[in-house]
Protein backbone atom coordinates (compact mmCIF):
# COMPACT_ATOMS: atom_id res chain seq x y z
CA UNK A 1 0.00 0.00 0.00
CA UNK A 2 1.70 3.64 -0.63
CA UNK A 3 1.76 5.53 2.27
CA UNK A 4 -1.54 7.39 2.93
CA UNK A 5 -2.18 10.54 4.38
CA UNK A 6 -5.12 11.11 7.19
CA UNK A 7 -8.91 10.30 5.56
CA UNK A 8 -11.62 11.50 7.27
CA UNK A 9 -14.33 9.28 5.16
CA UNK A 10 -12.32 6.54 6.83
CA UNK A 11 -13.02 7.12 10.20
CA UNK A 12 -14.66 4.32 12.70
CA UNK A 13 -16.73 5.19 15.60
CA UNK A 14 -16.80 3.32 18.75
CA UNK A 15 -18.97 4.72 20.87
CA UNK A 16 -18.66 4.36 24.84
CA UNK A 17 -21.31 1.89 26.50
CA UNK A 18 -21.20 3.50 29.46
CA UNK A 19 -20.85 7.44 29.98
CA UNK A 20 -19.51 9.26 32.48
CA UNK A 21 -21.24 11.99 34.94
CA UNK A 22 -20.71 15.50 34.11
CA UNK A 23 -18.93 17.70 36.30
CA UNK A 24 -20.47 20.54 37.93
CA UNK A 25 -20.18 23.19 35.26
CA UNK A 26 -19.77 26.35 37.57
CA UNK A 27 -16.59 25.14 39.13
CA UNK A 28 -14.28 23.78 36.67
CA UNK A 29 -10.63 23.70 36.95
CA UNK A 30 -8.90 23.66 34.13
CA UNK A 31 -8.16 20.76 32.71
CA UNK A 32 -9.10 18.52 35.49
CA UNK A 33 -11.98 16.48 32.98
CA UNK A 34 -11.87 14.73 30.27
CA UNK A 35 -14.78 13.82 27.70
CA UNK A 36 -16.17 9.95 26.99
CA UNK A 37 -14.01 9.75 23.82
CA UNK A 38 -10.90 10.48 22.19
CA UNK A 39 -9.45 10.82 18.44
CA UNK A 40 -6.92 8.04 17.79
CA UNK A 41 -4.56 8.26 14.70
CA UNK A 42 -1.42 5.76 14.40
CA UNK A 43 0.96 6.38 11.93
CA UNK A 44 3.73 4.54 10.45
CA UNK A 45 6.37 4.45 8.30
CA UNK A 46 6.06 2.60 5.64
CA UNK A 47 1.70 2.82 5.76
CA UNK A 48 1.24 6.24 6.68
CA UNK A 49 -1.79 7.72 8.80
CA UNK A 50 -3.88 4.59 9.75
CA UNK A 51 -7.76 5.00 9.53
CA UNK A 52 -9.03 7.55 12.22
CA UNK A 53 -10.96 6.56 15.19
CA UNK A 54 -12.85 7.80 17.89
CA UNK A 55 -13.11 5.49 20.78
CA UNK A 56 -12.99 5.43 24.46
CA UNK A 57 -11.59 7.73 26.11
CA UNK A 58 -8.87 4.95 27.18
CA UNK A 59 -5.23 4.87 28.41
CA UNK A 60 -2.32 4.87 26.15
CA UNK A 61 -0.14 1.75 25.85
CA UNK A 62 2.80 2.26 25.11
CA UNK A 63 6.30 0.24 24.66
CA UNK A 64 8.69 1.39 27.83
CA UNK A 65 11.33 2.43 25.36
CA UNK A 66 8.99 4.65 23.18
CA UNK A 67 10.88 7.53 21.96
CA UNK A 68 8.24 10.27 23.89
CA UNK A 69 8.96 8.87 27.44
CA UNK A 70 13.12 9.05 26.58
CA UNK A 71 13.38 12.70 24.46
CA UNK A 72 10.23 13.97 24.47
CA UNK A 73 10.00 13.99 21.00
CA UNK A 74 6.28 15.30 21.43
CA UNK A 75 3.69 18.54 20.61
CA UNK A 76 0.09 19.56 21.13
CA UNK A 77 -2.27 22.06 20.72
CA UNK A 78 -5.23 24.40 22.61
CA UNK A 79 -8.12 25.02 20.53
CA UNK A 80 -11.31 25.74 21.61
CA UNK A 81 -14.63 24.97 20.76
CA UNK A 82 -17.80 27.01 21.84
CA UNK A 83 -21.91 26.32 21.09
CA UNK A 84 -22.72 29.52 19.11
CA UNK A 85 -26.63 31.66 19.88
CA UNK A 86 -28.16 29.25 17.51
CA UNK A 87 -26.68 26.15 18.72
CA UNK A 88 -24.33 25.32 16.35
CA UNK A 89 -20.31 24.56 17.03
CA UNK A 90 -17.93 26.81 16.58
CA UNK A 91 -13.84 26.21 16.53
CA UNK A 92 -11.95 29.27 17.28
CA UNK A 93 -9.64 30.47 14.75
CA UNK A 94 -9.11 26.16 14.01
CA UNK A 95 -6.65 27.22 11.20
CA UNK A 96 -4.64 29.10 13.11
CA UNK A 97 -3.84 26.13 15.61
CA UNK A 98 -3.58 23.15 12.54
CA UNK A 99 -0.92 25.20 10.75
CA UNK A 100 0.90 25.76 14.09
CA UNK A 101 0.60 21.93 14.61
CA UNK A 102 1.75 21.19 11.56
CA UNK A 103 5.23 23.29 12.49
CA UNK A 104 5.51 21.61 15.70
CA UNK A 105 5.44 18.35 14.14
CA UNK A 106 8.06 19.24 11.75
CA UNK A 107 10.39 20.55 14.49
CA UNK A 108 10.13 17.36 15.98
CA UNK A 109 10.56 15.01 12.39
CA UNK A 110 7.43 13.96 13.47
CA UNK A 111 4.82 13.21 10.12
CA UNK A 112 3.31 15.82 8.46
CA UNK A 113 -0.88 15.44 8.32
CA UNK A 114 -3.58 16.81 6.20
CA UNK A 115 -4.81 19.84 8.10
CA UNK A 116 -8.34 19.65 7.05
CA UNK A 117 -9.15 15.94 7.41
CA UNK A 118 -7.89 16.32 10.81
CA UNK A 119 -10.18 19.03 11.27
CA UNK A 120 -12.82 17.46 9.93
CA UNK A 121 -12.19 14.57 12.16
CA UNK A 122 -12.37 16.91 15.51
CA UNK A 123 -15.50 17.79 14.08
CA UNK A 124 -16.86 14.29 14.66
CA UNK A 125 -15.06 14.19 17.98
CA UNK A 126 -16.79 16.99 18.95
CA UNK A 127 -20.72 15.70 17.34
CA UNK A 128 -19.96 12.29 19.55
CA UNK A 129 -19.20 15.10 22.85
CA UNK A 130 -21.90 16.85 21.89
CA UNK A 131 -23.37 17.08 25.25
CA UNK A 132 -19.93 18.26 26.99
CA UNK A 133 -20.40 21.60 25.45
CA UNK A 134 -22.48 24.12 27.44
CA UNK A 135 -24.13 26.73 25.71
CA UNK A 136 -23.65 28.92 28.87
CA UNK A 137 -21.83 32.02 28.07
CA UNK A 138 -17.94 31.71 28.62
CA UNK A 139 -18.04 28.00 28.53
CA UNK A 140 -15.97 26.07 25.70
CA UNK A 141 -14.50 22.96 25.30
CA UNK A 142 -10.67 22.95 25.08
CA UNK A 143 -9.46 20.73 22.56
CA UNK A 144 -6.10 19.37 22.61
CA UNK A 145 -4.45 17.71 19.61
CA UNK A 146 -1.05 15.97 20.63
CA UNK A 147 1.80 13.96 18.60
CA UNK A 148 3.75 11.51 20.03
CA UNK A 149 6.88 9.71 18.74
CA UNK A 150 6.13 6.04 19.94
CA UNK A 151 8.90 3.47 17.78
CA UNK A 152 10.69 1.75 20.67
CA UNK A 153 13.65 2.75 20.46
CA UNK A 154 16.59 4.40 22.59
CA UNK A 155 18.50 6.01 20.18
CA UNK A 156 17.72 9.36 19.54
CA UNK A 157 16.22 9.76 15.63
CA UNK A 158 13.62 10.36 14.21
CA UNK A 159 10.35 7.95 14.75
CA UNK A 160 9.32 5.96 12.17
CA UNK A 161 6.08 5.72 13.99
CA UNK A 162 3.56 8.49 15.90
CA UNK A 163 0.53 8.58 17.30
CA UNK A 164 -1.82 11.25 16.71
CA UNK A 165 -5.11 11.77 19.33
CA UNK A 166 -7.20 14.28 20.18
CA UNK A 167 -9.04 14.56 23.63
CA UNK A 168 -11.38 17.08 25.10
CA UNK A 169 -11.62 18.91 28.16
CA UNK A 170 -14.67 21.39 29.31
CA UNK A 171 -13.52 24.33 30.14
CA UNK A 172 -14.79 27.59 32.05
CA UNK A 173 -14.76 30.70 31.20
CA UNK A 174 -11.59 31.21 34.00
CA UNK A 175 -8.20 29.60 33.86
CA UNK A 176 -6.52 30.92 37.00
CA UNK A 177 -9.99 30.15 39.63
CA UNK A 178 -12.08 27.27 39.65
CA UNK A 179 -14.96 29.80 40.07
CA UNK A 180 -16.21 30.16 36.59
CA UNK A 181 -17.67 33.79 37.62
CA UNK A 182 -13.99 35.21 38.57
CA UNK A 183 -13.48 35.88 34.78
CA UNK A 184 -11.41 39.33 35.35
CA UNK A 185 -9.81 38.72 38.27
CA UNK A 186 -6.15 39.98 37.72
CA UNK A 187 -3.03 38.23 38.66
CA UNK A 188 0.11 38.60 40.18
CA UNK A 189 3.91 37.82 37.82
CA UNK A 190 7.08 37.33 39.39
CA UNK A 191 9.60 38.70 36.93
CA UNK A 192 11.99 35.54 36.82
CA UNK A 193 16.10 36.09 35.52
CA UNK A 194 17.18 33.26 36.85
CA UNK A 195 14.75 30.27 34.52
CA UNK A 196 14.78 30.86 31.12
CA UNK A 197 11.69 29.51 28.65
CA UNK A 198 12.86 29.88 25.05
CA UNK A 199 16.26 31.33 23.86
CA UNK A 200 17.48 31.99 20.21
CA UNK A 201 17.86 29.19 17.85
CA UNK A 202 15.43 26.97 20.38
CA UNK A 203 12.60 26.02 19.84
CA UNK A 204 10.31 28.27 21.90
CA UNK A 205 7.98 29.48 18.76
CA UNK A 206 6.55 25.61 18.56
CA UNK A 207 4.32 24.36 20.60
CA UNK A 208 6.38 21.40 22.55
CA UNK A 209 5.55 20.09 25.40
CA UNK A 210 9.67 19.89 26.25
CA UNK A 211 8.62 24.26 26.54
CA UNK A 212 6.54 23.43 29.20
CA UNK A 213 7.65 21.01 31.59
CA UNK A 214 10.92 23.14 32.30
CA UNK A 215 8.79 25.95 33.80
CA UNK A 216 7.05 24.16 36.77
CA UNK A 217 9.92 24.97 39.19
CA UNK A 218 9.54 28.71 37.81
CA UNK A 219 5.90 28.40 38.24
CA UNK A 220 6.29 27.06 41.92
CA UNK A 221 8.89 28.88 43.05
CA UNK A 222 6.50 31.96 41.58
CA UNK A 223 3.72 30.48 43.57
CA UNK A 224 5.45 30.76 46.53
CA UNK A 225 5.63 34.36 46.57
CA UNK A 226 1.84 34.78 46.02
CA UNK A 227 2.33 34.96 42.49
CA UNK A 228 -0.07 33.10 39.59
CA UNK A 229 3.11 33.09 36.50
CA UNK A 230 6.78 33.69 36.09
CA UNK A 231 7.34 36.85 33.65
CA UNK A 232 10.24 35.11 31.89
CA UNK A 233 12.85 38.31 31.45
CA UNK A 234 16.28 37.43 29.78
CA UNK A 235 19.20 38.45 32.68
CA UNK A 236 20.50 41.47 31.48
CA UNK A 237 23.76 39.95 30.07
CA UNK A 238 21.56 38.70 27.48
CA UNK A 239 19.74 41.55 27.09
CA UNK A 240 16.93 41.95 29.81
CA UNK A 241 14.22 41.27 27.10
CA UNK A 242 10.65 39.91 28.23
CA UNK A 243 9.48 36.83 26.94
CA UNK A 244 6.46 35.03 27.97
CA UNK A 245 4.37 35.00 31.21
CA UNK A 246 4.36 31.12 32.35
CA UNK A 247 2.18 29.42 29.59
CA UNK A 248 1.01 33.15 28.14
CA UNK A 249 1.81 36.00 25.63
CA UNK A 250 1.91 39.11 27.41
CA UNK A 251 1.04 42.29 26.08
CA UNK A 252 1.72 46.02 28.02
CA UNK A 253 -0.54 49.13 27.29
CA UNK A 254 2.15 51.97 27.75
CA UNK A 255 1.30 55.74 27.44
CA UNK A 256 3.04 57.27 24.87
CA UNK A 257 1.97 60.68 24.67
CA UNK A 258 -0.82 63.09 25.84
CA UNK A 259 -3.46 61.33 23.75
CA UNK A 260 -2.00 57.87 22.48
CA UNK A 261 -1.67 54.61 23.91
CA UNK A 262 0.87 51.94 22.68
CA UNK A 263 0.21 48.06 22.68
CA UNK A 264 3.44 46.21 22.80
CA UNK A 265 3.49 42.48 22.76
CA UNK A 266 7.57 40.93 21.74
CA UNK A 267 7.79 40.05 18.46
CA UNK A 268 7.81 36.51 17.03
CA UNK A 269 11.58 36.78 17.06
CA UNK A 270 12.07 32.43 17.30
CA UNK A 271 11.61 32.85 21.71
CA UNK A 272 7.81 33.42 21.41
CA UNK A 273 5.10 31.11 20.95
CA UNK A 274 2.56 32.81 18.15
CA UNK A 275 -0.10 32.77 19.95
CA UNK A 276 -4.00 32.43 18.50
CA UNK A 277 -5.23 34.58 20.95
CA UNK A 278 -2.08 36.68 20.79
CA UNK A 279 -2.87 37.19 16.87
CA UNK A 280 -6.57 38.18 17.32
CA UNK A 281 -5.77 40.81 20.26
CA UNK A 282 -3.07 42.45 17.67
CA UNK A 283 -5.72 42.27 14.78
CA UNK A 284 -8.83 43.83 17.09
CA UNK A 285 -6.21 46.27 18.21
CA UNK A 286 -5.41 48.09 14.92
CA UNK A 287 -8.88 48.72 15.01
CA UNK A 288 -8.80 51.19 17.85
CA UNK A 289 -7.82 54.97 17.24
CA UNK A 290 -5.07 56.85 18.63
CA UNK A 291 -3.42 53.08 19.94
CA UNK A 292 -0.36 52.23 18.36
CA UNK A 293 0.24 48.52 18.00
CA UNK A 294 3.67 47.06 18.20
CA UNK A 295 5.66 43.63 17.94
CA UNK A 296 9.16 44.61 19.16
CA UNK A 297 11.63 43.46 21.41
CA UNK A 298 11.13 44.75 24.94
CA UNK A 299 13.45 44.89 27.51
CA UNK A 300 12.03 44.69 31.09
CA UNK A 301 13.91 48.25 32.23
CA UNK A 302 10.97 50.05 29.68
CA UNK A 303 8.47 48.76 31.76
CA UNK A 304 10.01 49.34 35.23
CA UNK A 305 10.87 53.35 33.81
CA UNK A 306 6.73 53.58 32.21
CA UNK A 307 6.16 52.27 35.36
CA UNK A 308 8.11 54.87 37.36
CA UNK A 309 6.49 57.22 35.14
CA UNK A 310 3.11 56.80 35.37
CA UNK A 311 3.06 55.42 31.87
CA UNK A 312 1.91 51.84 32.26
CA UNK A 313 -1.45 51.95 31.74
CA UNK A 314 -2.25 48.05 32.06
CA UNK A 315 -0.82 44.68 31.33
CA UNK A 316 -2.20 41.62 30.35
CA UNK A 317 -1.81 37.90 29.36
CA UNK A 318 -2.81 36.15 26.43
CA UNK A 319 -3.56 32.34 25.63
CA UNK A 320 -6.41 29.72 24.50
CA UNK A 321 -6.39 28.55 27.75
CA UNK A 322 -7.00 31.78 30.16
CA UNK A 323 -8.14 34.14 27.31
CA UNK A 324 -7.03 37.43 27.83
CA UNK A 325 -5.74 37.35 32.01
CA UNK A 326 -5.51 41.39 33.65
CA UNK A 327 -2.36 41.62 35.45
CA UNK A 328 -1.96 43.59 38.43
CA UNK A 329 1.49 43.28 39.63
CA UNK A 330 4.81 42.26 38.85
CA UNK A 331 6.98 40.83 41.51
CA UNK A 332 10.93 42.02 41.07
CA UNK A 333 13.84 39.92 42.70
CA UNK A 334 14.42 42.51 44.72
CA UNK A 335 11.08 42.03 46.46
CA UNK A 336 9.59 45.23 44.96
CA UNK A 337 6.11 44.92 43.71
CA UNK A 338 5.44 46.91 40.42
CA UNK A 339 1.63 47.98 40.81
CA UNK A 340 -0.09 47.82 37.36
CA UNK A 341 -3.01 49.50 36.98
CA UNK A 342 -6.56 47.80 36.58
CA UNK A 343 -9.65 48.87 36.34
CA UNK A 344 -12.09 46.14 36.46
CA UNK A 345 -15.29 47.79 35.76
CA UNK A 346 -14.13 49.26 32.51
CA UNK A 347 -12.38 46.12 31.58
CA UNK A 348 -16.06 44.43 32.42
CA UNK A 349 -18.02 46.91 30.51
CA UNK A 350 -15.47 47.22 27.58
CA UNK A 351 -16.18 43.15 27.29
CA UNK A 352 -20.00 43.93 27.37
CA UNK A 353 -19.61 46.17 24.32
CA UNK A 354 -16.79 43.97 22.84
CA UNK A 355 -18.87 41.89 20.63
CA UNK A 356 -20.71 44.66 18.54
CA UNK A 357 -17.82 47.08 18.45
CA UNK A 358 -14.81 44.91 17.61
CA UNK A 359 -14.84 41.94 15.17
CA UNK A 360 -12.36 40.21 13.67
CA UNK A 361 -12.03 40.38 9.89
CA UNK A 362 -14.09 36.85 8.56
CA UNK A 363 -11.10 35.91 7.13
CA UNK A 364 -9.49 35.59 10.57
CA UNK A 365 -12.47 33.67 12.78
CA UNK A 366 -13.03 30.16 11.71
CA UNK A 367 -14.73 27.93 9.06
CA UNK A 368 -18.59 28.09 9.42
CA UNK A 369 -20.02 26.18 12.43
CA UNK A 370 -21.15 23.18 12.03
CA UNK A 371 -24.88 21.40 13.23
CA UNK A 372 -24.67 19.21 15.83
C1 LIG B 1 -3.10 27.21 26.00
O1 LIG B 1 -3.39 28.37 26.30
O2 LIG B 1 -3.77 26.54 25.22
C2 LIG B 1 -1.94 26.58 26.56
O3 LIG B 1 -1.25 25.93 25.86
C3 LIG B 1 -1.72 26.65 27.98
C4 LIG B 1 -1.68 25.27 28.51
C5 LIG B 1 -0.31 24.70 28.40
C6 LIG B 1 -2.22 25.20 29.89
Amino acid sequence: FPPSDIVFQHLIVHKAAQLKEKPDGTVLKFGAHTTDHMLQIVWKEELGWMPPKIVPLEPLSLHPCAQVLHYATECFEGMKAYKDKEGRIRLFRPDMHMNRLARSVARLALPSFDKEALLRCIEELLRVERDWISDVEGFSVYIRPTVIATQPSLGVQQSREALLFVVLSPAGSSFFSASSTSRLAPIKLRVDTQNTRAFPGGAGDRKLGSNYAPTIVPLLEAAKLGCSQPLFVMDDKYGGFVGEAGTMNIFFLLRSGQDTMELVTPALDGTILPGVTRDSVLKLATKIQGLEVSERSLRFSEIEAAAGQGRLVEAFGTGTACLIQPVSGLLKESGVMIEVPFDSKAANDAIAAAPGSLELEKEHVDRPGFNL
